[in-house]
């Protein structure tokens, strides 16, 4: 039993960070895990194991199609998937046990066990009481299901069981063609997968900028990976070695079916709030299973919520604004999110970021707005590495040329769009990009050649 200004439940980059900024503020913190480590489904079984994926599978993917054009000669290297596993867990290892290295710095609890709200101001881990004048619930999602489609993580997978195969299947469907579906079935498809994507919409990452979603469905294409659209799965029989996906095509109203050895579902994630006692505490919660709040705050005094298991984007750097915020707001500072400035990118190669407000967006809010794009071709140093596919597109208001938003496409699309973010944390114009000097060469060049692109134009096209 321990008294504490704020006790979190749930250490991912929501509650970790949360935990860190009260500690840095002078608050008494505990933060509540029950996985046993340390950084939630992102440092565990979603972005960090799956960058590391990603870039192995990258690499080697590079070695088969570029090393020769430069100069690179030797045997094509082969893949050992229980090492390359074995290099995930390492990176995921190294981050979780920096976050506790970071607790003990900052002199935060890290108390092991699932937390639930006993009382008022009460948190039960276990047989263990504590209090605290504050809880923030930060307990963030798991993979949604889908009627029809049991997952067992063998044949059926999840995110989860698709980052720890322990053979590269011949064949793989994913169900849905969102960020994760893609993202595994890049892995995947680069290690010699047969990869076919079935999307309920007739497009592919939905809420993306159009022109963006096009580009990436065609370069993914390229790569091999096949694409059915408008279908929807309703149902995955699976033995011990395959499946078989149906699906219903919905533009024809017929029925059709896959085989393949594994089948990822990928179709979005929902709040987990299993357990916590939310309903006992009379925590209000929103139609869809989030949590509901205001400024984080729930209807409870003292009982806040941030993260997946609120409203907004499922992404890890949302959750992270809103730990930073709400510790400040607990702490008697102004928290503050600006959720018109949060990035997203797709970790596919080519790379995809966005920022602001889409083409789409725009035209439905009738907003006049001018378009200035700069295509990696025109860029020497996308040119010098083969990755002059993409391109940057930045969208300036009509008549004040101030940034509203900026998508691309292309190689390091999610390092470059952060110069963008500042811009527009500054309100800054296209102009004031354009007229800021880059350092030649640079991708970073076609970031200001779009800004350019939005008053006299791009010098390099
Ligand atoms: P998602 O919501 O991005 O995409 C799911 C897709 O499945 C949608 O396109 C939907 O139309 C489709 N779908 C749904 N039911 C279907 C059916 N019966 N048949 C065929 N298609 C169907 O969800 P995803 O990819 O699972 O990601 C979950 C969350 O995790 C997202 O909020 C995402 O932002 C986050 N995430 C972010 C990453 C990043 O920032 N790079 C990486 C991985 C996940």
């Amino acid at each position: 039993m321990a008294n504490y200004d704020v006790i979190i439940i749930g250490g991912g980059p929501g509650g970790y960070v949360c935990a860190i900024r009260c500690a840095q503020l002078g608050l008494k913190v505990a933060c509540v895990e029950g996985r046993g480590a340390l950084g939630g489904t992102c440092l565990n079984v979603g972005c960090i194991p799956s960058k590391a994926l990603l870039h192995a599978s990258h690499s080697y993917h590079e070695a088969h199609t570029n090393f020769e054009k430069m100069g690179l000669m030797g045997g094509k290297p082969k893949v050992d998937l229980g090492k390359m596993m074995e290099y995930k867990q390492s990176v995921i290892d190294g981050n979780t046990s920096g976050i506790e290295f970071l607790f003990k710095k900052n002199k935060v609890d890290y108390i092991q066990g699932w937390g639930k709200i006993t009382g008022k101001g009460e948190v039960s881990v276990g047989d263990d009481k504590h209090t605290a004048k504050n809880i923030v619930i930060a307990t963030g999602s798991e993979p949604s299901s889908l009627k029809g489609v049991e997952v067992d993580e063998k044949v059926v997978v999840s995110s989860t069981g698709a980052l720890a195969l322990t053979k590269i299947p011949k064949s793989m469907v994913v169900i849905g063609a969102g960020v994760i579906g893609l993202e595994m079935g890049s892995v995947y498809a680069r290690l010699g997968t047969q990869v076919t994507v079935v999307e309920y919409l007739d497009h592919i990452t939905p809420g993306m900028d159009a022109e963006l979603s096009k580009t990436l469905l065609r370069s993914l294409k390229k790569q091999g990976l096949k694409f059915i659209l408008g279908a929807a799965v309703s149902g995955v029989k699976a033995t011990k070695t395959k499946a078989k996906v149906s699906y219903k095509i919905l533009k024809k109203d017929t029925e059709a079916e896959l085989e393949a050895d594994i089948v990822l579902l990928a179709t979005g994630r929902n709040p987990f709030t299993d357990g916590l006692g939310l309903e006992e505490a009379g925590v209000e919660m929103e139609p869809r299973g989030q949590v509901k709040t205001k400024n984080w705050q729930t209807n409870v005094e003292g009982i806040y919520a941030i993260g997946d298991v609120i409203t907004g984007p499922m992404l890890a750097h949302k959750a992270e604004e809103e730990g930073i915020a709400v510790a400040e707001t607990i702490a008697g500072q102004a928290g503050h999110v600006n959720y018109a400035v949060i990035p997203g990118v797709i970790y596919t190669t080519p790379e995809v970021a966005s920022v602001g407000l889409t083409e789409e967006a725009l035209k439905e809010q009738g907003h006049s707005y001018k378009v200035g794009k700069f295509t990696f071709m025109g860029n020497a140093r996308a040119k010098a590495v083969f990755a002059g596919e993409g391109f940057v597109k930045i969208l300036a208001d009509k008549d004040t040329d101030r940034i509203l938003g900026c998508h691309l496409i292309g190689p390091y699309a999610g390092e470059l769009i952060h110069e963008v973010c500042v811009a527009m944390e500054f309100g800054a114009s296209a102009e004031d990009l354009a007229r800021t000097c880059h350092a030649h060469p640079t991708f970073s060049e076609a970031m200001r050649e779009a800004a350019l692109a939005c008053g006299d134009g791009a010098i390099h096209s």
